[in-house]
């Protein structure tokens, strides 16, 4: 019997689309409530803490979503250990050499050194990049911004200079992260040729098998053997020591 035709692949589960969209809108409610209290002096800063009505709600909103953010966070973390040691889930953001070779190929290609274009696995390195950034830098928001929440009990744990340092810390990372949001990720996800004008697959939790063949060829060619031969069109060749795991 001919096997039935596929138009899309599963890509994300229902826990991802979910923490997907929860990161998207607490980082959004930190990201505006934060600014407008460092920046409280431009008109901009004033008319959103105004509007969320006044200063002390702006700071409740704040801290509210910085606990939610942390919870999530942990959350995150327990679950992705748990499948990975229970051999639900391959440990597929944990950056590796391939990453790097990759990361020189497409530079290569960019500049028509080279023909060779890199075969991707379940996540390129770009998108593991981006995920690493977001792991660090909440890292350094949650641990930072408990130390602003409880300066009394951090300078007990803790050199007292490092409260004033915490402050500068958490307005400027916050503020490079917002940047780094609204640039690359933007960049990514809505305006990069490929994906234009928005990448949807992460709130559907499906992708097109061709993006899938195009953008993930090592991991469709492991996980979807049993696809029709005709739909799909030749990998490409794995790149240099492509290990599919
Ligand atoms: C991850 C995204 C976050 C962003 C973008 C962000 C951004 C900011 C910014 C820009 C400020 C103002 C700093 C200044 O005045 O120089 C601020 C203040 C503050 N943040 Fe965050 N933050 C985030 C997460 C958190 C978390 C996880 C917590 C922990 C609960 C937290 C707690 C605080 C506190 C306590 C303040 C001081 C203002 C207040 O007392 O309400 N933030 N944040």
């Amino acid at each position: 019997m001919k096997p039935k035709e596929t138009t899309f692949v599963r890509r994300f589960s229902r826990r991802q689309r979910i923490e997907h969209f929860a990161v998207m809108v607490l980082f959004t409610i930190l990201a505006v409530t934060g600014l407008a209290q460092e920046f409280f002096h431009a008109g901009w800063a004033a008319g959103i803490i105004a509007g969320l009505g006044g200063i002390d709600r702006t700071r409740w909103i704040h801290r509210a979503s910085g606990w939610l953010f942390t919870a999530l966070a942990l959350e995150h973390f327990a679950n992705q250990m748990l499948a990975v040691m229970r051999g639900r889930a391959r440990p597929s953001m944990v950056p590796n050499r391939k990453d790097m070779r990759d990361a020189m190929l497409t530079l290569r290609y960019y500049l028509r050194l080279s023909e060779e274009k890199a075969a991707f696995d379940r996540y390129d390195y770009r998108q593991k990049f981006e995920y690493w950034g977001l792991v660090l830098g909440g890292t350094i928001m949650i641990l930072t911004g408990f130390m602003l929440l409880y300066p009394m009990q951090a300078a007990r744990m803790l050199p007292g200079q490092l409260i004033p340092a915490a402050v500068i810390v958490h307005g400027y990372e916050g503020l490079l992260a917002f940047l780094v949001v609204i640039t690359w990720h933007i960049f990514n996800a809505h305006l990069a040729p490929d994906v234009f004008p928005g990448d949807t697959s992460i709130f559907t939790g499906k992708i097109s098998r061709e993006r899938m063949q195009k953008e993930h060829p090592l991991e469709y060619a492991r996980d979807y053997p049993e696809l029709p031969a005709e739909a799909a069109e030749p990998a490409p060749e794995p790149a240099l020591g492509a290990k599919p795991h």
